[in-house]
């Protein structure tokens, strides 16, 4: 009994080691900055209270007409949720734009990075400042998930559905209801959401909601995070 139980937490030591969410064992201050760079990343100007920008990005391709505006200025809407850009997710549909992904910045250099977003092609400077661009790169270089490695080409989740219903219940519940067709505001119920795109979704319960009081998960364990969202797969769609 005794010997099976240290087996099991020598084995779930052994198993979180492979699966701790980049910096979940670093300092409070970086996660904070991290997940701060992450919702910058998912829409920067909300994040800082600019206006909406009314124009659309002069690196957005004119090959795609289905995009246009301020949805174009997103570091999302080029280089993907999943941070894979045309080789990821957006390699097709309404955001395909042939833009490369970020995957060859883990671990570059914050500065060459703050650098990229100010140059000719993004044009970012004097329009974020400088903890924003910092928390961006951070992000960038340190905060990356391999997405594709949980989640499958057929949107399917590596995540026990069973156990993120148990935190689904005590984490999302209260804000999203049992139904995840809360609050209000939602574009669509969680179910359909997740489904339909399985990476914003793992992007959002790690990193939380751009203005929301809603929690961000990176710093437990990323199972936590795949859990919960193939249990969001699994809520009504409609
Ligand atoms: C409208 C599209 C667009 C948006 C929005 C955008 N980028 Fe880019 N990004 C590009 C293009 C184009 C390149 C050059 C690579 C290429 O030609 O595919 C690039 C390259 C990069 C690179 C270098 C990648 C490499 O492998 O060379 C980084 C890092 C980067 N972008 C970060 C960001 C960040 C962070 C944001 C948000 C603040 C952002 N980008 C927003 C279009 C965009
Ligand atoms: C304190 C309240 C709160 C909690 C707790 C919370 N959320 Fe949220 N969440 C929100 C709010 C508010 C929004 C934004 C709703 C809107 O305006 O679309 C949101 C948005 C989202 C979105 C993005 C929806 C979209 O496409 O715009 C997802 C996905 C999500 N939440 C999942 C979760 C999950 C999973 C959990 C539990 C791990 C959780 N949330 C916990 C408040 C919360």
């Amino acid at each position: 009994m005794l010997k099976n139980n240290l087996k099991k937490t020598l084995l779930s030591c052994v198993v979180s080691v492979f699966v701790l969410v980049p910096l979940s064992g670093a300092s409070a201050q970086d996660v904070s900055s991290v997940i701060r760079g992450a919702k910058l990343y998912d829409k920067w100007y909300k994040v800082i209270d600019a206006p909406k920008p009314a124009t659309t990005h002069k690196a957005w391709p004119s090959s795609n007409t289905k995009k246009k505006g301020d949805a174009t200025q997103r570091c999302k809407a080029c280089h993907g949720w999943d941070l894979r850009g045309k080789d990821g997710a957006y390699a097709s549909g309404s955001y395909e734009t042939g833009i490369t992904g970020l995957r060859n910045f883990i671990n570059a250099d914050t500065a060459k990075i703050v650098g990229i977003m100010k140059d000719a092609t993004h044009g970012f400077s004097g329009q974020m400042a400088d903890r924003d661009f910092n928390d961006l790169a951070l992000f960038v270089s340190k905060g990356q998930v391999d997405m594709a490695k949980y989640i499958n080409a057929d949107k399917s989740v590596n995540g026990d559905p069973v156990q993120g219903e148990a935190y689904y219940k005590t984490l999302c519940i209260n804000c999203h209801g049992a139904d995840g067709k809360l609050p209000k505001e939602l574009p669509k119920p969680m179910g359909k959401i997740a489904s339909g795109n399985p990476w914003e979704t793992l992007h959002k319960i790690l990193n939380g909601q751009p203005k929301e009081s809603m929690p961000a998960l990176r710093a437990l364990p990323l199972q936590v995070s795949l859990d919960v969202l193939a249990y969001t797969i699994t809520l009504p769609q409609k």
